[in-house]
């Protein structure tokens, strides 16, 4: 008998297996961070198309959408490896640098950039404008100097002398309810577009279906958890991006998704593409069409 002759699926212990990384190129994390890898912000793409440090234009390329004029609603949330999408009540302290040049680029593909009024108030939200040279590259493939903000809020607690609206290179976005305060709305209406999506509930189609109507089809949400999971239980969100970030927070600290889906039924995700900087990866995840 053939001693070196295996079943198919018994790889020889002796020989290395080719379905497993080689092991001289796993980082051990014990080690410091390789000296050749200078900029904290680098990003290594794993999957499906392997790439070392690639650069904004290659990033821009592989989160475009086919179709512009389809509407698409993508949001983009950070979370700890133990699942908590803050660290003493905010998502800064989860921040890696990828995760900053990720959603620095992501707000350039937009349309628009849809935001809950919890975290606009918690993270300090100021007025939605682009630097020169994203303003550069956005005229260049044919958008707009700067995506439209658009604030979605219930209770109306939005200062209209806020700089969000003062200093915003175009005009604003509210989206509400019915149900919201008459005068704040007016209030606001001064500032910035106001939309009434809903009666008392926020009617997370009839907010596309608005935005869409703005010529506002690309819908980038940068959170928060209340907002995505309208988003999510009104069947709008296309595509979830999530920088895990290597960290273990514990406590009480929410997750990126808040409330309920109908009938607590899960949403399946189908992974798109999977980066890499340092100890951070950067999941890519698409819904199926709903
Ligand atoms: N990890 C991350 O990537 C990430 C991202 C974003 C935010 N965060 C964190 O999340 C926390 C805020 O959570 P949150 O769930 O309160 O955020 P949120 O969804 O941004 O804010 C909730 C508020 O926004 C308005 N809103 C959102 N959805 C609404 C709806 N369906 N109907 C009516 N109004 C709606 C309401 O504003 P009014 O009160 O004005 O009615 C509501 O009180 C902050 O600590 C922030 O740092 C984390």
């Amino acid at each position: 008998m053939n001693t070196s002759q295996q079943e198919p699926g018994h790889p020889d212990p002796n020989q290395p297996d080719p379905n497993q990384p080689d092991p001289a190129q796993i980082d051990d994390p014990t080690e410091p961070d390789d000296p050749n890898q200078p900029d904290p912000a680098q990003i290594d793409s794993l999957w499906p198309t392997p790439g070392t440090a690639i650069t904004d234009d290659v990033l821009l390329s592989r989160y475009a959408v086919p179709d512009r004029s389809h509407p698409t609603t993508r949001v983009n949330f950070i979370s700890s490896v133990d699942g908590a999408a803050t660290s003493a009540g905010l998502s800064g302290a989860l921040g890696v640098p990828a995760d900053k040049r990720l959603f620095d680029l992501l707000r350039r593909l937009c349309d628009v950039v849809l935001v809950g009024a919890g975290t606009v108030r918690a993270e300090g939200y100021g007025p939605m404008v682009m630097d020169e040279q994203q303003v550069a590259w956005r005229r260049s493939a044919g958008l707009a100097d700067h995506p439209v903000f658009a604030i979605v809020s219930g209770r109306l607690d939005l200062d209209p002398a806020s700089r969000i609206f003062t200093e915003a290179p175009v005009r604003p976005i509210v989206i509400t309810t019915g149900s919201s305060d008459a005068a704040a709305r007016r209030a606001l209406d001064a500032v910035a577009d106001v939309l009434v999506c809903g009666d008392d509930e926020l009617d997370a189609r009839a907010v596309r279906a608005a935005l869409t109507a703005h010529g506002l089809p690309q819908v980038h949400c940068e959170g928060g958890p209340r907002l995505f999971g309208a988003l999510a239980a009104g069947g709008v969100v296309d595509e979830v991006c999530l920088t895990l970030s290597p960290m273990l927070v514990s406590g009480d600290a929410g997750r990126i998704l808040g409330g309920a889906l109908p009938g607590d039924a899960p949403l399946p995700l189908r992974l798109a593409q999977v980066l890499r900087s340092r100890d951070a990866l950067l999941l890519r995840y698409l819904l199926a069409p709903q």
